[in-house]
């Protein structure tokens, strides 16, 4: 398996110093920035948009920009983001009318693109379009907080997911969000996931690096 990457979501990251949060929690070993982008419509939150990442871009931030969207509709936003920054664009395939043009839509753009599957939604999406995804994330809560507790059956579907991408012999990242901790990032591992999205267990504790590198220990062992 590739590298595991920790990619914290800064929607647990202080908005109003958003940008030497994001720094800082990259200077702490992190690998990715993972923007979660809420519309109150699609999910009963209200966030972030193009907007904030042409803004990181432009105090510096050079990482990877992971854009989940949690929108609906969701071609017409895609290229704002592309335009803004985006390194990563993932959408919900209920949120799409047409999920291969969405998936063109964002490689024609000039970014890497995921679907993300809900703790209740069928893999029966994949069918079709592993040969366009570079990613596949599972949520391992329902969208729309942070802070939310870990899904358990998320592990025998990372499993399942797992053993589809190795199938297909695609170069795809397993990506999993929503209540991953120091506690279960080892479990979460073994199970499949190469990528792994943590926003409240970094961002809530004062040293974030002392989290990423126990996480890094649990990876390890
Ligand atoms: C939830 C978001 C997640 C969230 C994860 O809808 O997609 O990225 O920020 O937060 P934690 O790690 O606190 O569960
Ligand atoms: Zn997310």
């Amino acid at each position: 398996m590739r590298p595991f990457l920790i990619a914290p979501s800064i929607l647990s990251a202080d908005f109003a110093r958003l940008g030497d949060d994001v720094k800082a929690v990259l200077d702490a070993g992190t690998d990715v920035v993972h923007f979660d982008v809420m519309d109150n419509h699609y999910v009963p939150n209200l966030t972030i948009g193009p907007m904030v990442c042409t803004a990181l871009r432009n105090y510096g931030i050079t990482a990877d920009i992971d854009v989940h969207l949690m929108v609906k509709p969701v071609d017409r936003i895609i290229p704002d983001f592309a335009k803004a920054g985006a390194s990563i664009i993932t959408f919900h395939p209920e949120a799409s009318e047409h999920i291969d043009r969405t998936l063109q839509l964002i490689k024609e753009s000039g970014c890497k693109a995921g679907l993300v599957f809900n703790p209740a939604t069928p893999l029966h999406y994949l069918d079709h379009v592993m040969d366009k995804l570079d990613v596949i994330l599972l949520m391992s809560v329902n969208p729309g907080f942070g802070g939310q507790s870990f899904i358990p059956s998320t592990l025998d579907k990372l499993r399942q997911v797992r053993a589809r991408i190795d199938a297909s012999g695609f170069d795809i990242r397993l990506e999993v969000d929503g209540g991953v901790k120091v506690d279960n990032i080892a479990e979460i591992a073994a199970a499949g996931a190469d990528m792994f999205v943590a926003g409240s267990a970094i961002f809530n504790q004062p040293d974030y690096k002392v989290v990423v590198d126990l996480m890094r220990a649990e990876l390890a062992k």
